[in-house]
Order: C-alpha cells, then sequence, then structure tokens
C-alpha cells in the first residue's frame, strides 16, 4: 500500500512539475461500439455550430442540457443548435436553438478539469422521442468495474466517416491508478473519472463522442471529456464526473 501510494504521488509529482501535456490535440470517438436507438437513449443530443455537428450533450430538463465545456467554448452562441429525440444525426427529431451556455467558473482549457457548460435552450423539447436523463446525485460512488454505457456518432474508426447511426459502446469504469499510469504528465482530478477496455487491441470500445453522456441504466454518471489515441496500446478515456458538479447544475438551473 505504502509502495502504491508513493507511486501515485510521484506521478502527481511529475503533472504538476512538468508542463502539462497538451489535451486540445484529442480525439474521442466510439470504436468498436454498435448502433443503438434513441428510444434507449432519449436524452442524448448533437449538438451543432452553424448546422455543422460538432459535438454531444444531454438533456437535463425540457428547456436545458449540459455538454463539455471544450465543445461549446470558441463558438458564438447564436450559431448553437441541438437536436433531440432522433436515432440519426443529420435529420429527425427537434431542433432547438441555445439561449446562452454556462461554463463551470473553474473550467480550465488546459487541463480540462470541470469540463462543463450548460446550454440553456430557447424553447422547450417537446419532442415525445425525447427525454431528461436522471442526473446522479452528488453522493453517486462510481466504482471502478462498474459497466456503463458511452453513446454518440462520432467517428466509428481511424479512417470512416461519421455514423448516421447512434451509437453505443459498454465499458468499464477504470481506476484512478491505472489511469494515472496511462497518462503520465497529465493532470487527472477528482471531476474526472476514466474507463474503456484497456489493452484490448483491435476492440477499442472505449471510445464516444465528446460532450456526450456516459450512462448506467438511464442515470447520467459523467461527460465523455478525452482521451488520446496513439493506436496500440489502447489508453483510457477520461469522463467528466457528473456527482463531482451535481450542486452546481442545482444551483445555475434549479435542477
Ligand atoms: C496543442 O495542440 C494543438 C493541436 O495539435 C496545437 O495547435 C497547439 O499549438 C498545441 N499547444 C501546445 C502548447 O503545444
Ligand atoms: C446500455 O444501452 C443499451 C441500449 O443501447 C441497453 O440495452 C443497456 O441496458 C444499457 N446498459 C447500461 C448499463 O446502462
Amino acid at each position: 500500500m505504502l509502495k502504491l501510494t508513493v507511486l501515485v504521488l510521484a506521478i502527481l509529482g511529475s503533472a504538476f512539475s512538468l508542463p502539462a501535456s497538451n489535451t486540445s490535440n484529442v480525439d474521442v470517438r466510439i470504436i468498436g461500439g454498435s448502433d443503438t436507438s434513441i428510444s434507449q437513449h432519449p436524452y442524448q443530443l448533437a449538438l451543432y455550430s452553424n448546422r455543422r455537428f460538432i459535438c454531444g450533450a444531454v438533456l437535463i430538463a425540457h428547456n436545458w442540457a449540459i455538454t463539455t465545456a471544450h465543445c461549446a467554448d470558441g463558438w458564438q452562441i447564436s450559431g448553437l443548435t441541438v437536436r433531440a429525440g432522433s436515432t440519426t444525426v443529420s435529420s429527425g427529431g427537434q431542433v432547438a436553438s441555445v439561449r446562452n451556455v454556462i461554463f463551470h467558473q473553474e473550467y480550465n482549457r488546459r487541463t480540462l478539469d470541470y469540463n462543463f457548460a450548460l446550454l440553456h435552450l430557447a424553447g422547450s423539447v417537446a419532442v415525445a422521442s425525447a427525454a431528461p436523463v436522471r442526473l446522479a446525485d452528488e453522493y453517486r460512488d462510481v466504482r471502478p468495474g462498474e459497466w456503463v454505457n458511452i453513446t454518440g456518432w462520432g467517428r466509428v474508426s481511424v479512417t470512416n466517416e461519421y455514423p448516421e447511426i447512434l451509437q453505443v459502446a459498454l465499458v468499464p469504469v477504470v481506476n484512478m491508478y491505472e489511469c494515472l499510469i496511462a497518462y503520465p504528465g497529465y493532470i487527472l482530478t477528482d471531476t474526472m473519472f476514466c474507463g474503456g477496455l484497456l489493452g484490448i487491441d483491435g476492440k477499442d470500445a472505449s471510445h464516444g463522442d465528446r460532450g456526450g453522456p456516459v450512462s448506467f441504466r438511464g442515470e447520467l454518471l459523467g461527460l465523455i471529456s478525452w482521451a488520446l489515441n496513439h493506436g496500440s496500446p489502447v489508453l483510457p478515456d477520461v469522463y467528466a464526473s457528473i456527482p463531482s458538479v451535481r450542486g452546481w447544475i442545482r444551483s445555475v438551473t434549479g435542477i
């Protein structure tokens, strides 16, 4: 145990003494997933800037959504829209405009700490195929080994096109220690947790579309945040933890 603690401290130490590695060139996608339907994940949203698909997002109330801050960052709010209630990314369901974006006040662009943005929608999502997610509460313990779903319309392989149909992959939560080892020099905080099928070559089911949901039976545990893909060996994904900001979501939205 002592040895373990020392190693973790050494990794943490290097994270804080070196310049943090660059998280802006991360690429997250579902590889090895399968087709699913919006009826299974009715809270899944597609986020667009000027009608171009940019990220996933999650419906949390009829007029509120959440995504990662790095998804919403850098766009004009007037060009942002979400599509709700559709299995397909480019048609169907209901499109709603984003009225305002509220970034977490501690969002750090470099480390992706507090990688959360709330989207206040201009209208109500009323389409029958969409429904708000159930948010994990602040006491929800997301345990290593627990299997969770990641969903999105990200590219399905390094060379493939973006899929039209929503993809799902079931992946295990990975303990922070393994994740720290996988990402020496990066800063991992308690607003993050990790998941993915480590070391399973060619079955890289650990990747989903950033900003989209990490869910357990309809309960929102996290948002797909970042990962590095150097091919093999497979590295875990890093997810933004909903329990870590449950109080902030409540204070901004009343939900
Ligand atoms: C981070 O990566 C992006 C994209 O590859 C690049 O444009 C940028 O210059 C990099 N920043 C640093 C500090 O290395
Ligand atoms: C994952 O999603 C599928 C449908 O896409 C569903 O059948 C399954 O129960 C979900 N599993 C969990 C753990 O949420």
